[in-house]
């Protein structure tokens, strides 16, 4: 799978790549990401790439030429399954999203910035577009990191243990149970009886009815979808 972020502010996505699983992903070749600044397909000595709002109004725009060339030279190299956007607007991010996103060959992510972008990049360039939630954040890299994030952990070999990604919290339309480490006991608080009896059957019992228990008490709504297909 190869990842194209675009953005105005690239030194805001060298963190999230260079440590741990995402940049183990990267050096095994499992995941190629590559962050492209946005104003090196900018014209013109000042290399613009934001300009006044037509109509007026406080905050700049994005404007669509750099942000079409960037788009349109990816695109001349390889196909794309898709161009997204990130923006407060748009669909909301969820596990089904990433499931559904983590197995496309090629995808672009454009970050918005200032105001927003010129909307007929929107109409004419962007296939999907997504919001992490019900916030504003100063720019769509935060964003873009998360998506990309919870993408990459879904390829298969990323993560050590294969099982780990398929029990995570929402992968089944549950929550996680919780879990323990050693020491068994620590200042008097104990790790449940079950998770030290060694019996496959129960532990495994035991974390279903916690998952269920955790899913009802914290997130009723999810219980409530109860048979929805994760898998989409
Ligand atoms: N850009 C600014 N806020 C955002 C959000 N909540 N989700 C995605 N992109 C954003």
């Amino acid at each position: 799978m190869r990842i194209d972020i675009l953005t105005v502010l690239p030194e805001l996505l060298k963190g999230p790549f260079e440590h741990s699983i995402l940049k183990r992903a990267i050096s095994k070749n499992l995941v190629e990401v590559h962050v492209h600044n946005i104003r090196d397909y900018a014209s013109g000595r000042h290399k613009q790439v934001d300009d006044y709002a037509f109509g007026g109004g406080a905050g700049m725009v994005m404007m669509a030429e750099p942000i079409d060339k960037a788009i349109g030279s990816l695109k001349g190299k390889r196909n794309y399954d898709e161009v997204i956007f990130m923006t407060p607007d748009g669909e909301k991010f969820d596990q089904k999203i990433a499931n559904n996103l983590s197995v496309k060959e090629n995808i672009i992510i454009l970050c918005g910035h200032y105001k927003g972008v010129d909307h007929r990049v929107r109409e004419h360039l962007i296939t999907r577009e997504i919001s992490i939630g019900d916030y504003v954040l100063t720019g769509g890299e935060l964003a873009a990191a998360v998506v990309a994030d919870s993408i990459v952990r879904l390829i298969p070999g990323v993560i050590s243990d294969e099982t780990s990604a398929l029990s995570d919290s929402f992968q089944d339309g549950l929550l996680a149970p919780p879990v323990y480490t050693r020491p068994s006991e620590y200042k008097g608080w104990k790790v449940p009886d079950v998770l030290l009896s060694g019996n496959d059957k129960l532990i495994g019992e035991w974390r279903h009815e916690q998952s269920i228990k955790r899913t009802i008490e914290r997130r009723p709504e999810l219980w409530s979808e109860g048979s929805d297909d994760y898998s989409e």
